[in-house]
């Protein structure tokens, strides 16, 4: 029997957003985008060899053409024609803007190149995933990372050690999956929002002051930036013909929790993706306070993550 290789990867949360690609066969990114990785919610996939490449996703068989670009560049990589049966499950709702693409393809890159028999360091893997999706690229890495524009792999900037007080809170808005792909998305955004260029100029300003806050480990400036960012973003869609809204009215909601939470002086600092939920940056002291009127605010449950780790692998089965 071939092996079946698990892997476990967790989701990365962009701080400085990536939206909008500089090359769309290629997957690269046209802004930079700066992330944590989080412990607290992950996805988990199984892969062993087949005839065929195949994904079933929480127990959903996905179209073979989304896939096909990163199975083809694996065989590339791999020098290899061997095809590949995954399957995986997220422990959070998926396609709902919670960032499930980013750890289902680097579980998937790193379950593949194992089910192979093979290593690969965790670059070349990184941008094995891009192609997926280049959030995946991230989540190769624990801690907080860059994926720089235009780059084809991710990189670390801090382990997770680095910061080991801050929290995530995930506010979740609702579980159904988003109506617009964040990739469809992307492109209406680039094709037809007069601010596309206004936001990519933005985001390499936004970036340098991120990365100095983060270093410095300062809440509040890089809570601003990150506020910067996602908002700038949402701007850009909105902007685009026909315009994209992902926001609910829990989301707004939620916002403005963070905006009273600040006004009393509680640091909270919402950041919003391809999707109506909210995840809001906070300090582990001020967690409690700030999930429970999350909570009342917009009657949603929360789910609190902290800065997580790199993908694990384990063969199951010889
Ligand atoms: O990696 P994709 O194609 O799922 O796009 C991710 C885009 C955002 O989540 C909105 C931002 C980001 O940098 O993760």
């Amino acid at each position: 029997m071939s092996p079946v290789v698990l892997c476990r990867a967790h989701p990365s949360l962009a701080l400085i957003k990536y939206w909008g690609k500089s090359d769309s066969r290629r997957n690269l990114p046209a802004t930079p985008s700066l992330a944590v990785t989080l412990a607290g919610v992950h996805t988990e996939t199984r892969v062993w060899p087949a005839d065929a490449d195949s994904v079933v996703l929480d127990g959903v068989e996905q179209s073979a053409e989304r896939y096909a670009p990163f199975f083809a560049a694996l065989r590339r990589r791999l020098a290899s024609r061997q095809c590949f049966r995954a399957e995986s499950t997220n422990s959070f709702p998926t396609a709902a803007g919670l960032a499930s693409s980013s750890s289902g393809f680097a579980a998937l890159a790193a379950a593949c190149v194992g089910a192979a028999g093979r290593e690969l360091p965790a670059r070349e893997l990184s941008a094995l995933a891009r192609l997926g999706s280049a959030s995946a690229a991230r989540s190769l890495f624990g801690g907080f990372t860059l994926l720089p524009a235009r780059a084809r792999a991710a990189r670390q900037l801090f382990p997770e050690e680095h910061w080991p007080e801050l929290r995530v809170l995930i506010a979740v808005a609702s579980g159904e999956a988003k109506p617009f792909a964040s990739r469809q998305a992307m492109e209406a955004t680039r094709r037809s929002s007069p601010f596309y260029r206004a936001w990519l100029a933005s985001a390499g300003r936004l970036l340098a002051g991120a990365m100095s806050a983060l270093e410095r480990r300062d809440l509040e400036k890089l809570g601003e930036l990150a506020r910067l960012s996602y908002s700038r973003m949402h701007a850009a869609l909105l902007a685009a013909d026909p315009p994209v809204l992902y926001w609910l009215p829990a989301t707004v909601a939620l916002i403005r929790e963070c905006a009273a939470l600040r006004r009393e002086g509680i640091g909270a600092w919402e950041t919003i993706d391809a999707g109506p939920q909210v995840k809001v940056l906070c300090l582990a002291a001020d967690a409690p306070k700030v999930a429970a009127r999350l909570q009342q605010a917009a009657g949603v449950r929360t789910i609190e993550c902290r800065p997580g780790p790199a993908p694990a692998i384990r063969v199951e089965g010889e």
